[in-house]
């Protein structure tokens, strides 16, 4: 059942060491192009691109995203943004006063295509050779990244992209069994779930020590455990998104 573009989407693994070796010219160019191919909401296209290349201003964004390395190696680093402010203007332009941001679908809406768009232009990148690394870290220090980047009411970082030469190839990352994530017909119940898991938390053990990677405990139900307590370390975005002009009526006092 496999084609070249289904070999290629399942080949990823995310790259954390680059050459230090730009990327050609119109390259990016080429890789946003695809990107914005992607699906949008009602063509809303609700999304933007924001390329930081000045060392200085690329060096202040990587100590916002927890200093992480690749982010400074990498020879490109792109901001992808959920964007509706092209849309509130496109509102204006025909006396839209009252932008209807108020609810959780506006944020959604803008996220989920800013994130479609990123992964398109993930694919697009290592179909050309380049290893990616995507930054969620991005989202620790929402206010200074937003005012680095000068963004707008109505627009906010949703993810960081490294794309670079890959210095270091890395093995792929094994998912979680098929089963785990495709349901027939309905949503199964939780101890069917928890099988899977304890299959998966088997693999990633043989996975780590086959990688010499001998992490503390590299069970997947553990890591998560301890990553989903962890939330509370990025509050700072729900104040943000409000003062960004995202408030939604339900949360409001
Ligand atoms: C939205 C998003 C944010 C991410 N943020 C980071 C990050 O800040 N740092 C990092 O090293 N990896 C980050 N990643 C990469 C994931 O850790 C990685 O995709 C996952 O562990 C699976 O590994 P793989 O991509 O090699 O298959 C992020 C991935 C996504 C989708």
């Amino acid at each position: 059942m496999n084609n070249p573009i289904t070999d290629h989407i399942k080949n990823h693994r995310s790259i954390r060491r680059f050459e230090d070796r730009p990327l050609p010219k119109g390259l990016v160019e080429e890789l946003v192009t695809c990107g914005q191919s992607a699906s949008t909401s009602s063509n809303l296209q609700a999304y933007s691109v924001i390329e930081v290349s000045d060392p200085k201003r690329k060096k202040a964004l990587a100590e916002l995203c927890a200093d992480q390395v690749q982010i400074h190696q990498s020879p490109t680093f792109l901001v992808f943004c959920a964007d509706l402010n092209r849309d509130r203007l496109a509102g204006q332009l025909h006396g839209v006063e009252n932008f209807d941001t108020d609810y959780v679908e506006a944020l959604l809406i803008a996220t989920v295509d800013a994130a479609l768009v990123l992964q398109n232009v993930a694919l697009a990148a290592e179909s050309h050779g380049l290893g990616i690394c995507m930054i969620g870290a991005i989202r620790i220090h929402p206010k200074a990244v937003g005012k680095l980047l000068n963004l707008p009411p109505l627009v906010y970082a949703v993810a960081g992209l490294c794309l670079g030469y890959p210095a270091k190839d890395q093995q792929q990352k094994p998912r979680l069994p098929l089963e785990t994530i495709l349901h027939p017909e309905r949503y199964p119940e939780d101890d069917q779930q928890i099988n899977h898991i304890k299959r998966y938390d088997q693999t990633m053990v043989e996975f780590y020590s086959s990688q010499a990677m001998h992490d503390k405990d590299p069970r997947w139900s553990k890591v998560m455990a301890a990553r989903t307590a962890r939330f509370h370390e990025r509050a700072e975005l729900d104040e943000y998104l409000s003062d960004q002009g995202f408030h939604f009526k339900s949360s409001s006092p």
